[in-house]
């Protein structure tokens, strides 16, 4: 799949393009009809998938995550599972080794009335780029972030990665303003995720996560640190954590695709344990980039998607 003309970003001197219905175009160049019903309703789902050192990541289960959500709003998959891996890959095999998210969505389509029901014949719009994440340095010590806590004011289908992100997006504004980094979400006295991550603690030398359920993303990352866990020995288990567990928890943790395990250090302006890094962090954090060498080792022996 060749780019029509034109260029997008570029990572290590390679343009990034868009991908728009089948084909490759300049980012400038990619364009939807402003009926889109992504646009006018939020109709349409998206995910994010890593690339580390030029080798997808847990691609299989991003794309088996896409069709659950298409699966929710009762969208045909646009595309098949080959057609899919082609396109993402057309977006990060040229860029050789590099750290990319690859954003993917799928929306209802554009039609010519705007009227909430939906449309009996469907034409969805599909778009996926690449950005590029920054690279973890090595040499630095992660300093963790701060974080408060918010109510979660959400709907009731949090499990569905749809592009309804506004409760999301004022929870960043708001934690910006009060000199955090980002936010834990709670309800009915529940702590559940972050506002693009997932939650984990260490509370009595035990690693607890919120069971998957309607109100959480059953995030990809979640899925491998319990994995890595079980396989490791470390005491683990899938409990709802309420907000006086969470305050006084021994480690936070975020989880998410392009952040991968992030500590939080601070919560609501108190430390939380060392008011550092933890112990448990450094462990899961080697174990992650340990499975990430595997992966990319996997990829380019031929054996891929083997994590
Ligand atoms: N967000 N919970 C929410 C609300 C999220 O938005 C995300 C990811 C996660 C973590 O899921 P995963 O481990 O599969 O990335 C949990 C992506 C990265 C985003 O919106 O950019």
């Amino acid at each position: 799949m060749a780019a029509r003309r034109g260029h997008g970003h570029a990572v290590a001197g390679v343009n990034l393009p868009v991908y728009l219905n089948g084909q490759l175009v300049a980012r400038e160049e990619a364009c939807l009809p402003i009926t889109d019903r992504g646009l006018l309703f939020g109709d349409s789902v998206y995910e994010v998938i890593p690339v580390f050192r030029g080798a997808a990541f847990r691609l299989r289960q991003h794309l088996d995550r896409l069709q659950r959500s298409l699966d929710a709003i009762r969208l045909a998959n646009p595309l098949s599972r080959e057609a899919w891996l082609k396109a993402i890959a057309s977006l990060y095999e040229p860029t050789a080794g590099a750290d990319l998210a690859i954003y993917v969505q799928v929306t209802r389509g554009a039609y010519p009335t705007r009227a909430h029901r939906m449309p009996q014949a469907t034409s969805p719009n599909v778009i996926a780029f690449a950005s590029p994440i920054p690279a973890r340095d090595p040499d630095s010590a992660n300093p963790g972030l701060r974080a408060i806590t918010l109510n979660d004011i959400r709907w009731h289908r949090c499990d569905i990665k749809s592009t309804n992100l506004l409760p999301n997006v004022l929870a960043q504004a708001e934690a910006q303003q009060r000199q955090a980094e980002d936010v834990i979400f709670v309800r009915d006295g529940r702590a559940l995720e972050g506002s693009a991550s997932n939650l984990f603690i260490v509370l009595d030398e035990l690693l607890l996560t919120p069971p998957k359920c309607d109100e959480i993303l059953p995030g990809i990352t979640r899925e491998l640190v319990l994995d890595l866990a079980r396989d490791a020995g470390i005491a683990h288990a899938e409990a709802g954590i309420d907000e006086a567990e969470l305050a006084r928890a021994e480690e936070i943790w975020l989880t998410s695709s392009t952040r991968e395990i992030v500590p939080v250090v601070q919560l609501n302006g108190e430390p939380v344990g060392q008011g550092k890094p933890g112990p448990h962090w450094q462990r899961m954090d080697q174990l992650y980039q340990a499975a990430k060498e595997r992966n990319r080792l996997a990829a380019f022996s031929g054996n891929r998607h083997e994590n």
